[in-house]
């Protein structure tokens, strides 16, 4: 089955070409209007979206050799999202749908990040993934494709929020991510001892006090002295800001490993481009004898490949969609509790289908 996928969640807009086995096409056209915002401004994202929408699925369809053929399905993100931006992809799937008589299937971005992990690899059954971006900080048990539970998720910022809100605080262009990553590499990361949020408590993760503390302590430096402060010391402030997120997302991990005990675990999301994170996953991977997979970094931040593998293991099932397919913004998760190894495998994340 050749399945076009179809991206526009936030700030990418996204097309991709699936069969099963190989990943034919993934093209991707970033936003940058944002940058001079200090943050993803909706409006301006949703009318970027319409601008490329075209030519991005045209070439992904032709990059894939798809001329005279036709895609099987068409696997779009339906939530969570900006509301604007994913009824930009939404309606336009609905328009190939309609024009080409081929369904679409309705594909939760956060699930697509967690089978990410197929487009390169066949990660062994069951493991664990986390999920950590801009957007979504969770952890997942995932007994086969499509059959997952939520574990543990963040209870206010997701840490690739909390990297670019703290990394506002100290002067750093939007998203401040993969700057912070960059300056924290020369940094000391014992230079302050930034707190570990929740760290002992469950396998949920909380951020913002984080962001709250770097605040303060900022505030403690004279206001006339602050800047100077905060450039001299730039590179050991990231350092130690990168290691308390680090710290908790490689305790937190390791602790659903230990909790469930798979043999694999997977990290997925722009954050997993973090070479502290990468770093201490190895390391955790190796004191545990896990297997450790990380998608490539272009699979890890949002694409369309990961949706349309997501909408190829949908298709296996038969779990197509109708032209009533909505939107949603926010996903509420469900608490499913810890997996019991005798029990019926727990029903997929994504809302049920049944109401249109
Ligand atoms: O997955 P993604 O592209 O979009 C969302 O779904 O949110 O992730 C973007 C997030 C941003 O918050 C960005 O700052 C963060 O990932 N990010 C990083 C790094 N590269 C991207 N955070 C820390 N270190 C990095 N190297
Ligand atoms: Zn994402």
């Amino acid at each position: 089955m050749i399945i076009l996928g179809i991206e526009s969640s936030c700030d990418e807009t996204a097309a991709a070409v699936y069969d099963g086995e190989r990943l034919r096409s993934n093209v991707i056209a970033s936003q940058s209007d944002h940058i001079r915002f200090g943050g993803i401004v909706p409006e301006l994202a949703s009318r970027a979206h319409e601008r490329v929408i075209v030519p991005t699925v045209a070439r992904a369809l032709e990059e894939a050799g798809l001329r005279d053929e036709l895609p099987d399905a068409i696997a779009v993100t339906e939530g969570p999202g900006l509301m604007g931006s994913l009824l930009v992809g939404l309606c336009f799937a609905k328009g190939l749908s309609i024009r080409w008589k081929k369904p679409v299937i309705g594909v939760n971005h956060i699930d697509a990040h967690i089978y990410a992990a197929y487009i390169d690899e066949k990660p062994k059954l069951p493991f664990v993934s986390l999920v950590v971006s801009g957007g979504h900080t969770q952890i997942f048990y995932v007994s086969e494709p499509l059959q997952h539970i939520l574990m543990g998720q963040t209870r206010d910022d997701a840490a690739g929020e909390a990297f670019d809100k703290i990394g506002k605080l100290l002067g750093l262009d939007y998203p401040a991510g993969p700057e912070i990553d960059r300056l924290a590499g020369n940094g000391d990361p014992g230079f302050f001892d930034f707190p570990r949020a929740m760290l002992k408590k469950g396998l949920d993760f909380s951020f913002s006090g984080l962001k709250t503390a770097v605040l303060y302590y900022l505030q403690d430096v004279p206001e006339n002295n602050r800047s100077d402060f905060i450039r001299e010391n730039r590179e050991d402030l990231c350092a130690s800001i990168s290691a308390a997120i680090t710290d908790v997302l490689i305790h937190k991990l390791e602790k659903a490993a230990k909790k469930t005990g798979v043999r694999s675990v997977i990290i997925a999301g722009g954050v997993s481009a973090n070479s502290m994170l990468r770093e201490k996953a190895r390391q955790m991977a190796r004191k545990n004898r896990l297997t450790l997979h990380i998608p490539h970094p272009r699979y890890c931040t949002d694409n369309a490949a990961m949706i349309a593998v997501t909408g190829w293991f949908k298709a296996q099932k038969g779990l197509f969609d109708s032209l009533h397919l909505k939107p949603y913004a926010r996903h509420q998760w469900t608490r499913y509790g810890m997996p019991q190894p005798q029990a019926d495998p727990p029903c997929c994340s994504s809302r049920h289908r049944s109401d249109p």
